[in-house]
Parts: structure tokens; sequence; C-alpha cells
């Protein structure tokens, strides 16, 4: 590990102090035309003892704006030191995490999965436009049928067609054979630039796409293609228990990357990541930003700095070998509640080292789902399977519980 190391209470109390006092203090330095302030003091009493102690809501409190993206060229003065540790962030995941290159990517923090995503679609559509002179019919979104609609969603917005690629029932991986179909349809359709999005992992089932089985199909038909990965669910986790594979920079064939650190990493929520290889950031360029110093080229406008924070706080606490620990706990949860699945017989899907377990609905009456709090695949009268996430806070001892009221069935 190069940058993701283990803080005390008092190296991160030290080291947020210090952040916060290179950021404008308001109380200091009256900015007569900054559209922004401390949190009101009248409701959020910036003098309450328990502050002293708490580095985070100290950070809530100063409210730092991270407006912008702060790995390249300048950003607002304001808040340069908690902007740092974004940075710090950033390269920590891109680098320990996620195999990049040292200096290699750029990135922030967004509200979430979802602006990531559309972030990734967003920047390839224009890349595609400005480098190849792509038409906006020529360019599409590819990606399996277990994708997150988060892309429908980019799909929508950015006027793209979204392909979706069918995957086997039972093992969930992509059907090649679907893939080389739905991509000659595409082509067919006047489709010349694809931007794919490889999951690591999906939302329901956990399971994780190969990158290459993609970069092969574009390969043979000659397509000019950007790979994604959505890791929002998967991306603290899949890397720590697989990092032998090719689900991260070191391949080649990807450009970037959705985290969600207010998933596994249970952090508060606004706290989704979007990482990309250096040079691609550029693409969403809004010229018109005139009042914000450095470039603004990102989905989000004004975002709390104290984000960044949270997320940096976590990584530290546990550093990475008590990430490590964490994550096997929740394997190990997950892998006995799957061997007692299959002593009863009941059938599910599992991605080995990932903590989903998606079991076929005609196994699980409504009532237990409902009683165990199981999340379906549709909400309507007829799902096809539920789902268990083994989060912290789901112990063996719930998972007996539901097992127990499944096997009385
Ligand atoms: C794989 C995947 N991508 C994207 C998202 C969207 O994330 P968010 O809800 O943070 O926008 C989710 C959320 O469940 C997800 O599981």
């Amino acid at each position: 590990m190069k940058f993701w190391k283990k803080l005390s209470h008092a190296e991160q109390d030290r080291r947020i102090t210090e952040a916060l006092s290179l950021n404008i203090d308001y109380k200091q330095k009256v900015s007569l035309g900054v559209p922004a302030s401390k949190l009101d003091g009248t409701v959020f009493y910036d003098q309450a003892p328990f502050l002293k102690e708490a580095p985070l809501l100290r950070t809530y409190v100063a409210n730092p704006n991270h407006i912008g993206c702060h790995t390249l060229g300048e950003s607002e003065e304001f808040f340069k030191g908690t902007q740092d540790i974004e940075r710090e962030v950033i390269e920590l995941l891109a680098v320990d995490v996620l195999k990049a290159e040292e200096g290699s990517c750029d990135g922030y923090v967004a509200a979430g999965g979802t602006e990531a995503n559309i972030q990734a679609a967003w920047i390839y559509r224009n890349y595609f436009k400005q480098e190849h002179g792509a038409k906006q019919g020529e360019i599409a979104l590819l990606g399996s049928q277990d994708t997150h609609y988060s892309i429908a969603k980019a799909a929508n917005l950015l006027n793209l067609q979204w392909y979706s690629v069918p995957v086997d029932d039972t093992s969930r991986m992509i059907i090649e054979a679907e893939l080389d179909r739905v991509v000659q349809e595409a082509m067919t359709a006047g489709v010349k630039y694809f931007i794919i999005i490889s999951n690591m992992a999906t939302t329901m089932f956990g399971s994780v796409d190969n990158p290459d089985v993609y970069a092969a199909c574009m390969d043979k038909y000659k397509a000019q293609f950007k790979l994604h990965l959505d890791g929002a669910f998967g991306g603290f986790i899949y890397p720590i228990s697989t990092p032998e594979s090719n689900v991260n920079f070191s391949n080649p064939h990807v450009s970037s990357v959705t985290l969600d650190a207010h998933k596994m990493l249970q952090a508060p929520y606004g706290t989704g990541i979007f990482i990309a290889r250096k040079g691609l950031m550029p693409y969403v360029f809004t010229k018109e930003a005139q009042y914000v110093h450095g470039q603004d080229i990102t989905l989000s406008g004004s975002r709390s700095g104290a984000n960044a924070i949270a997320i940096w706080m976590i990584l530290v606490t546990y550093g990475p070998h008590g990430w490590f620990e964490k994550i096997n706990k929740l394997l190990y949860r997950t892998d006995w509640c799957c061997k007692q699945l299959d002593s009863m017989g009941v059938e599910y899907y599992r991605r080995p080292k990932m903590n989903i377990i998606t079991i076929r609905a005609k196994y699980v009456p409504n009532h237990i789902a409902a009683k165990h709090g199981l999340v379906p695949d549709t909400h309507d009268d007829n799902p096809g399977w539920y789902k268990i996430v083994v989060m912290d806070h789901v112990e063996v001892e719930h998972l007996q519980a539901f097992l127990d009221d499944l096997g009385k069935n």
C-alpha cells in the first residue's frame, strides 16, 4: 500500500484541524462576494463542547464547499485545506484499491453512484463527439441486463440508446452469443461508438462482469468503445477480497470507476466517488462556469467537503488490514449462510468473495421475506428472487433466525 495507512484518532484530528485552518475562516476574513458561510450559528452552535472531540462535525460546521474537481488544474482557494484531503482520498483509492499508476487518475466525491455513472456516460459521449466527430445516434450505452437503473437514467438524460445484454439465469454471466447479437443489432442501427458499463458488482446479485468479454467483442467488430466499471456496490469489497482480478485500472480497457462510500464503507450519504484516467474529465468542461475558480467539470456544482473528510476518516481509522478483516468477517457470515442453504437444498446465486446471497423466490414465502426484510428483484406480485446483503449489522444470529423460519415452513 502506497498511501493507505491507519491513523489514530489524535492523528486524524491534527490533520483535519490543520486542513480546516487552511480553509477560509469567515470570522477572521471577510469575503464580501462568496455566497457561502459556515453553518448558521443560531441553529448549529459552533462552541458546543462535544465539537472539540469531533473533527468531522467541526468540518460540517465550517461547511467547506468542494465545488469543482481538485485533482487537476486550479481550485477555489477558500477551501484548499480540505480539498487536499479529497485529493488524498482519490489517489489512495485509485492506486491502493484500484491498482492505477500513481498520479494517473482524476476524480471527485459525487452525490452517489447514480451521479458517478452519469458523469462517466457524459464524459464518453462528449469524447466520441469531440475526438471522433460522432453523431448523437452513433453513440450508445451497453451493459448487462443486471446493470443498475442509473444507466437507464443516463441514457434518458444524455439522449443515448441503451442496449442491454441478457445474462445466464443461473450464473448471471453475460451470454457471449447474446452480446454478439446485441452489438450487431446496434451496429445495424448505426451505432459506431459504445459506452460500456461493466459491473463490479450488480445490485441484485453481486455478480461481477468480465470487462475483457466486452473488449473482445468490440475488437471483433472493430468498434470504438470506452469502458466504465460500476463499483457502486462492490468497489469497497471486491478489490479487497479478490486482489488478483482484472476488474480495476490494471486492465487497460478500464477508463473509469464508480465507488459508493455510502454503501459498504458506511459513510454518510453523499459519498459516491468518480475516478477516471487523466485526460478524460475535461471532456465535460462547462466553459460558462466563469464565476467558479478552476474548471467546472463535474455533474454536481456545490458539494460538501465534509463528505470527503468522512470517507478519509473511515479509510484511515481501519487502515488496509483493519478493512480486510472487516470484509472477511462479512464473507465468513455469507459463507456460513450459504452452507446452511446448501444443506437445506435451497437454490441461490452467490458470487464467490461477495456478500450478497440471492435466493430463488420459490423457496421463500412472502411472509418470511417480509418478516426478515429480504429485498425482491421486483415489487410486483411475482418476484423471481430475494436477496440478503450481509452488511455489518447482519449477524449470524439474524441469518439463523431467517433460516429457522425457512426450515419450519
Ligand atoms: C451497482 C449500483 N450502481 C449504482 C447505484 C446507485 O447508487 P446511488 O443510490 O448511490 O446513486 C447502486 C445503488 O444501489 C448500485 O447498486
